[in-house]
């Protein structure tokens, strides 16, 4: 397993003469397993283009704070939640200024303010310019912040001095950014889960729904990420807030929603069956609104696609977790359940009271494996899956 498996660093390039250095960095925590996505500064643009970050990073570079298209959805936000660690390599004089005095006058200062990340900096600049108070002094200001400052390299620079300033290896840097990650159980494992409420249309404006708000699928992506997985997380209606770094597919009905696990599923290790999926929809949506009238409204359903059996009859099916939400009989069908679908696991979460399972963000369940039985106390849905997935890795990894 590579130390930068799944790993998501955002690099800043800001504007010193050493950001032609930039792609051999990217390169370097590439190999290391790193996804990398830029934020170029206007600065940074002056000595290196977009083209040549975007061709290496295969992603597209980000440089404007007021790009009216990224930030109708927040941009700067979502780069931010998306970081699991920020570099800034070259850091320049100025940039390294604008973080000491905490200022949000571009994207990339904007972005590491709205980021809980962990920061690492890598200042290159002239070696007057290094040894200069003012920068001496932001420098120390930062180091307090508990921000990691890679050292420039001593030696004969592009201006002709000699002396403190160069920017640091390449593969140092990428070293050093690796030792900030331990790796943890779930480390380069993809995990895909479904979650929400399935959503068949009977009209232009009616569906048929249910309770479920996603909240219990979403503290598995929360608690997979945390521990080191790749999430793919594929959401119906959802009455909580996506995790940016989670890749995030909408699939409203369960018809779009099996389409969309069997084109994601064969690169997965691990499918979490977590989304509350209408067995029913109509077999035919009405083109127009159902007209009121006096008479009997006959709705014809046809079964869904079964998602988990699906998943579970592919040749290289990858671990399964489902969930069974019951009313009646819950252990019973619960285990039948585990049987019927040949998964490896089911969390029986019992919907039969009013203050568990569905729309309530405390539960209840029961983990329930061949041979295997735990039942989990009432608590948080962020505790619940914590303790499932500790279960999980514990009888299955
Ligand atoms: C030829 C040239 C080379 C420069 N090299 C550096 C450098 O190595 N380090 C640095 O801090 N500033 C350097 N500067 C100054 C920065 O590019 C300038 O302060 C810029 O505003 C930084 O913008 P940014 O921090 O937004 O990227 C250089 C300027 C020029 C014209």
């Amino acid at each position: 397993m590579k130390p930068l498996t799944n790993k998501h660093i955002l690099l800043g390039v800001s504007g010193s003469i050493s950001a032609y250095k930039a792609p051999d960095i990217i390169r370097r925590l590439q190999d290391l397993g790193a996804k990398v996505q830029v934020i170029l500064t206007q600065g940074g643009a002056k000595f290196i283009t977009e083209h040549a970050l975007q061709s290496i990073s295969q992603n597209q570079v980000h440089s404007n704070l007021w790009d009216k298209k990224a930030e109708l959805a927040m941009g700067h936000i979502q780069l931010a939640k998306w970081a699991d660690l920020i570099l800034i390599a070259p850091t320049s004089a100025n940039t390294l200024a604008n973080i000491a005095s905490g200022k949000a006058c571009d994207l990339l200062s904007s972005v590491i303010l709205a980021s809980a990340a962990p920061l690492i900096i890598a200042p290159a600049m002239n070696q007057q310019m290094f040894k200069s108070n003012a920068v001496s002094g932001n420098l120390k200001t930062i180091a307090s912040r508990n921000i990691t400052i890679i050292s420039p390299d001593d030696g004969a620079q592009a201006c002709g001095d000699i002396g403190p300033g160069r920017l640091a290896d390449a593969n140092n840097i990428a070293a050093i950014v690796a030792q900030q990650f331990h790796t943890t159980e779930l480390t380069g494992k993809n995990i895909l889960i479904t979650l929400g409420a399935s959503v068949e249309a009977i009209d232009p404006v009616r569906y048929i729904s249910n309770h479920s708000s996603g909240k219990m699928g979403m503290a598995l992506v929360n608690n997979c990420i945390e521990l080191g997985a790749s999430v793919t997380c594929i959401y119906a209606n959802i009455q909580t807030e996506l995790n940016q770094r989670a890749s995030n597919i909408q699939a409203l009905s369960a018809k779009k929603m099996h389409k969309a696990v069997m084109e994601n599923i064969s690169k997965q290790d691990i499918f979490i069956s977590c989304a509350a999926v209408a067995d029913f929809s109509p077999k035919n949506i009405a083109k127009d609104k159902i007209k009121k009238n006096a008479d009997d409204l006959k709705l014809i359903l046809k079964p869904n696609p079964d998602i988990l059996q699906d998943v579970c009859k592919l040749p290289k099916k990858p671990l399964t977790i489902g969930f069974a939400a019951e009313t009646k009989n819950p252990l019973e069908n619960a285990k039948l359940k585990l049987k019927n679908k040949g998964c490896d696991a089911i969390i029986l979460n019992d919907v039969s009271g009013a203050d568990f399972g569905l729309n309530v963000d405390e539960n209840e369940v029961v983990f329930l494996s061949q041979n295997y039985q735990q039942k989990i106390a009432k608590t948080s849905k962020q505790k619940i899956a914590k303790k499932i997935l500790e279960i999980f890795i514990r009888k299955f990894l």
